[in-house]
């Protein structure tokens, strides 16, 4: 099968609709009103790339095991596509989403509501291969590396170009659902979300499901790359001196898809509030709607059942004020082990995880 054609002639995979945050590399979000289905369609899912996006021939192309393991693997994309796969759905979200709220502003791409999509991953447990390389006992993390190179934006800038290298803790990577990714939605990737191979870590924010994956290597120390310490980290300052610690789970959050940000709604009439919660290690339980900024908090409804790393959609079905006026909608999710969404962004998290409510303001106002 020659999928490489399939893929780069493009015919199902053109992005639709998807808004620019950045050109070359493309830096793509979904316009987040646009909220439908279960699963998000490849050509609507958000696009995060830091290099331009590599051109791998598949023929060519092969995934090497390394590291501090007894057997060093070397397997071609072939291989990997002959092996039994496994198939999850699991919601992948920017550690930036939504950085377009904080005040005062963010540095980096000012992704609003976008930057988040629920699809069904189809590939080869990284564990079954770990397995098959025979890890050393003291390995405590999995490196994983791109095929993409170039020189981060961000200070400190490292002396060369560098290409795009995350780890993740050797409990995470041996989980079952941890894959070494071919297929997005039931059809092969596309180049821009990592065709041929890519890591899917679902329950960590995006920037642990390395693309375009070339190389994976088991490591006896924690991994101290750029993406590691540099950018995607945070200050743990939960023992008193605060700590540069990677990003990693994703942290309980909903957002409000429709009605969309400064929507015009006519006075008196039903409303559906619609969107999606998600979490990194836990499952979502409930969903509340506020309808006056906060003040006030009603619960909504799920129109999906609980399905672990996979975002469940809800609605509230409203009747809008007689009174005309500007009205703030919020939306908090409740987690299995109580925890709710903070009310406001943690600075120890920088430009990321944005996780707090975030204000929708709509208008009403007769026709
Ligand atoms: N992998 C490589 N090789 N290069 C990248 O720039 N970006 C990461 C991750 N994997 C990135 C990468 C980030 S920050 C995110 S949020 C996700 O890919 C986005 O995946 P997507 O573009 O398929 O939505």
């Amino acid at each position: 099968m020659d999928t490489r054609t399939e893929n780069w002639s493009g015919t199902a995979v053109h992005p639709v609709g998807l808004i620019i945050r950045q050109k070359d590399p493309n830096n793509l979000e979904m316009p987040f009103d646009q909220l439908g289905d279960f699963i998000t369609p490849a050509e609507l899912f958000y696009i995060r790339s830091h290099f331009p996006t590599p051109e791998l021939d598949p023929v060519t192309h092969r995934l090497s095991i390394g590291g501090a393991v007894q057997r060093e693997l070397g397997l071609s994309y072939a291989d990997i596509r002959a092996m039994p796969s496994r198939t999850c759905v699991a919601t992948l979200e920017c550690a930036g989403n939504g950085r377009v709220f904080l005040v005062p502003p963010a540095p980096g791409a000012q992704w609003e509501l976008g930057a988040v999509g629920n699809a069904e991953w189809t590939g080869v447990p990284l564990s079954v291969l770990l397995e098959s390389a025979g890890l050393a006992d003291d390995v405590c993390e999995i490196v994983l590396e791109g095929a993409d190179r170039g020189i981060p934006k961000e200070e400190p800038k490292p002396p060369g170009p560098i290409s795009y290298v995350r780890s993740i803790p050797r409990t995470k990577a041996m989980e079952s659902n941890v894959l070494i990714a071919y297929q997005m939605n039931g059809r092969d990737l596309t180049p821009d979300h990592g065709y041929p191979l890519r890591a899917i870590v679902p329950g960590h924010y995006g920037m642990a499901s390395v693309k375009w994956l070339t190389n994976v290597v088991a490591t006896t120390q924690p991994f101290q790359g750029y993406w590691q310490t540099s950018d995607y980290g945070y200050w743990d300052d939960s023992e008193g001196t605060p700590v540069r610690r990677p990003l990693a789970e994703m942290k309980l959050k909903s957002q409000i898809a429709r009605p969309r940000v400064y929507e015009r709604l006519e006075p008196d009439r039903p409303c559906t509030i619609f969107g999606a919660a998600w979490a990194g290690d836990t499952d979502v339980t409930e969903i509340w709607i506020s309808l006056d900024g906060g003040v006030s908090w009603v619960q909504g409804n799920f129109l999906d059942p609980i399905c672990r790393h996979a975002w469940r959609r809800w609605k509230y079905d409203w009747i809008t004020p007689a009174q005309p006026g500007r009205y703030t909608l919020l939306a908090r999710a409740t987690g299995a082990d109580q925890c709710t969404q903070p009310d406001g962004h943690n600075p120890n998290f920088g430009s990321y995880v944005i996780d707090h409510p975030l204000p929708i303001e709509v208008f009403v106002a007769a026709p």
